[in-house]
């Protein structure tokens, strides 16, 4: 199978070329390397150490014997994505290719405002493109469970029947995204559901909930994924872990009741490779709601402290004021049963992954003492927190990869 990552440079970008290398697939993708540029911004960099694009893609040749065709270039421009799409003809185009971070887009009006444009804009043009140079691919499209944000309901995978004043239909379920972030994800699941109904395109639009882990290659360094700490960038499983390795309180926000899903990034893998082989019918555009388990955040630091403590780590929990503006005590019960009917089975248990990132994490230690005070979130959603005049970094990031 010929796949196009969109955002192959990124932390599921990367680890997803490798993952299907693996099992045979032609790899190639585009980026602009605004990820490594966005984490700089926070003040951060990968506590886990990652090599320039073009020794990523000598690794890669020396690993599954053949290149990885890399476009660089932004996805906000047309004739770029199309041309791209037009050289490789893929089969799949995996499009993962966004600004991913909900406290990034609330900074200030310049990052709410970047962000809506280079995630709405970039789909726009990702759907065009497709649809003048490979209108039988299929779109696996990255959206997130935050699309739906936290109704007093059930959320189903995408839709839902209603009845209402005597008529039945089945109809989008409502979206209540609880960041600047979130909408722009929820406008792209709009659009792409437009597409397929204008173009007959075939998508699925995964509703994915949050990815930790640390996914090293075990022989070969320049293979190795990113993995962010900061308070935009890092996940917070993925923050709990670099904090207890350090001996750092770990830092729910506020009562830490939030109950959100989470998985494993190769789980994220496992689902995002299902998806893949079970493409749906022309014209279908299916939505695959795609976690492991729900957790609240506390259930989340003390299973980190439990593993931390059984591997002789002094864990202790410290909650902070929450930044955001949330509802911390909420109902919150997700289907997820699209990805079990094609075959999903967790690929780990949580404390297993858990223990592993740990260990991961323990050879990055001086990394992560290096950036401990990127832990403390300054982004407030309902404050300013620069002046308006302070601009997103974009224009040196394709600086960042050389
Ligand atoms: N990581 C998670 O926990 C998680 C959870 C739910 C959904 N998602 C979604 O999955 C996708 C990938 O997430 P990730 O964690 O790998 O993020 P990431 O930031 O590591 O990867 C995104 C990549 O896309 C690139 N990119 C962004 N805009 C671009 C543009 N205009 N032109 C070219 N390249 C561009 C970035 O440079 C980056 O390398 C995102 O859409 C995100 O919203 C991620």
């Amino acid at each position: 199978m010929k796949v196009f990552i969109a955002g192959i440079d990124g932390y599921l970008g990367w680890s997803l070329a490798r993952h299907l290398a693996g099992r045979g697939a032609d790899i190639s993708g585009a980026d602009r390397f605004l990820r490594r540029a966005w984490v700089e911004e926070m003040g951060s960099g990968s506590v886990v150490p990652i090599a320039p694009m073009p020794e990523r893609l000598d690794a890669f040749r020396s690993r599954f014997g053949r290149d990885l065709r890399f476009f660089e270039g932004d996805l906000c421009d047309y004739r770029f994505v199309r041309d791209a799409l037009a050289d490789v003809r893929p089969d799949a185009v995996v499009h993962l290719g966004e600004m991913p971070s909900a406290p990034y887009s609330m900074i200030d009006v310049d990052h709410c405002v970047f962000t809506h444009q280079n995630n709405v804009i970039g789909t726009l043009n990702v759907l065009y493109a497709m649809r003048e140079a490979c209108p039988d691919a299929h779109l696996l499209k990255l959206g997130t469970m935050g699309e739906y944000g936290t109704p007093n309901l059930d959320i189903p995978e995408g839709f839902f029947t209603v009845d209402y004043r005597g008529r039945t239909d089945t109809l989008p379920f409502p979206r209540q995204a609880g960041s600047w972030y979130h909408w722009t994800k929820v406008h792209d699941s709009n659009n792409v559901m437009f597409a397929c109904r204008l173009w007959g395109l075939a998508a699925t639009d995964i509703m994915q909930g949050v990815v930790f882990g640390t996914g090293l290659d075990p022989t070969e360094a320049r293979l190795n994924t990113r993995f962010d700490i900061d308070q935009a960038f890092g996940t917070t499983i993925n923050r709990f872990c670099a904090q207890a390795v350090i001996g750092h309180a770990l830092t729910p926000y506020g009562s830490g009741h939030q109950r959100r899903g989470f998985l494993p990034l190769a789980d994220s893998m496992a689902c995002l490779t299902l998806a893949l082989d079970h493409p749906p019918g022309e014209g279908e555009y299916r939505v695959l709601n795609q976690f492991q388990e729900v957790y609240s955040v506390t259930e989340l630091a003390e299973k980190v402290r439990a593993v931390g403590n059984r591997k002789g780590l002094d864990v202790t929990i410290q909650p902070l004021e929450n930044p955001r503006v949330e509802r911390e005590d909420h109902h919150y019960n997700p289907d997820h049963q699209g990805l079990r009917d094609l075959g999903y089975e967790p690929t780990t248990d949580v404390e297993t992954e858990l223990g592993r990132v740990l260990d991961d994490l323990t050879d990055h230690r001086g990394e992560i003492l290096k950036r401990q005070s990127v832990f403390v979130p300054d982004i407030r959603w309902n404050a300013a927190r620069r002046p308006v005049s302070a601009q997103p970094v974009a224009d040196d990031a394709m600086d960042k990869s050389r």
